[in-house]
């Protein structure tokens, strides 16, 4: 079948629905240039804004951003505070364009365990954006996959106790129902910077047929046409499901 490309080569028929993204390599950006780490954060949110930018540019539906892991909040001190208060500053300087780009911003994790003020401004920015209807973008915050599943049992085990739900009919769907990620489809493709091949507690189970793609360049220096290049690999990979190729031209539900 032929294909139809747009200007960046990217085949437009095939699209990951939902990109993740494990924003990795801050710091040793920071490093390589005799430069404090914050340094590497501030670039670092510079990349997002770009990568923002071209996924809406692609079309892609949803774009889950590993910002701020559930271990992360062990860093010294001061690097949590200046993360924290990056995020604050990207969104209070963006939340106009969440508007104009029909974003709607969404978030995953202990978002309740974070200060107040970060909480503040991701409930308007939420609030604000929730009736946008282009790009879903998900801001994993103080979030693990592990957490994640944890809360799940919990919630299930109390709807149980309820008795609003019962264990007679319960498989993977109704499970999933009670993961952060109950509205999204499960990623299609996951982007890893850094040169690292870890998947370091992110979607460990939505993931489950996911494509990975390993950058060797660090966050700060991951530009759009890297992202392009992580979709054309994406597009030449043969996804199966499990199954042979002949049963498996499309997803698996
Ligand atoms: C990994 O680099 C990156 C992070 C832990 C944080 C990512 C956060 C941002 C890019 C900024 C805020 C986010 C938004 C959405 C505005 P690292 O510090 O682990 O790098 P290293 O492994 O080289 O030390």
């Amino acid at each position: 079948m032929q294909n139809d490309t747009d200007q960046e080569g990217v085949i437009i028929n095939d699209l990951p629905k939902h990109i993740g993204i494990i924003m990795d390599g801050n710091g040793r950006w920071a490093k390589q240039r005799n430069l404090p780490r914050s340094e590497g954060h501030k670039n670092g949110v510079k990349s997002v804004k770009r990568i923002v930018e071209a996924t809406i540019r692609l079309n892609i539906d949803y774009l889950t951003l590993y910002a701020f892991s559930t271990e992360n909040q062990f860093r010294p001190q001061l690097e949590v505070s200046l993360l924290l208060e990056l995020l604050v500053t990207f969104l209070t300087n963006h939340i106009n364009d969440l508007k104009k780009q029909n974003i709607r911003l969404t978030t995953i994790g202990r978002t309740d365990e974070l200060p107040k003020k970060v909480q503040a401004i991701l409930h308007k920015a939420i609030n604000d954006s929730k009736k946008n209807t282009g790009l879903n973008l998900c801001i994993a915050l103080n979030y693990s996959s592990r957490t994640e599943v944890v809360d799940a049992v919990r919630s299930i085990i109390k709807a149980i106790s309820d008795e609003e739900k019962t264990l007679e009919i319960f498989e993977w769907g109704d499970f999933a129902s009670y993961l952060y990620t109950k509205n999204f489809p499960d990623p299609d493709l996951i982007i890893r910077t850094s040169g690292e091949k870890r998947v370091s507690n992110f979607m460990l189970l939505q993931s489950a047929y996911a494509e990975y793609f390993f950058s060797n360049k660090t966050w700060p220096e991951f530009i759009e046409d890297d992202l392009y290049d992580a979709v054309k690999e994406y597009q030449r990979r043969e996804r199966r499901y499990g199954k042979v190729i002949e049963q498996s031209e499309s997803s698996i539900v």
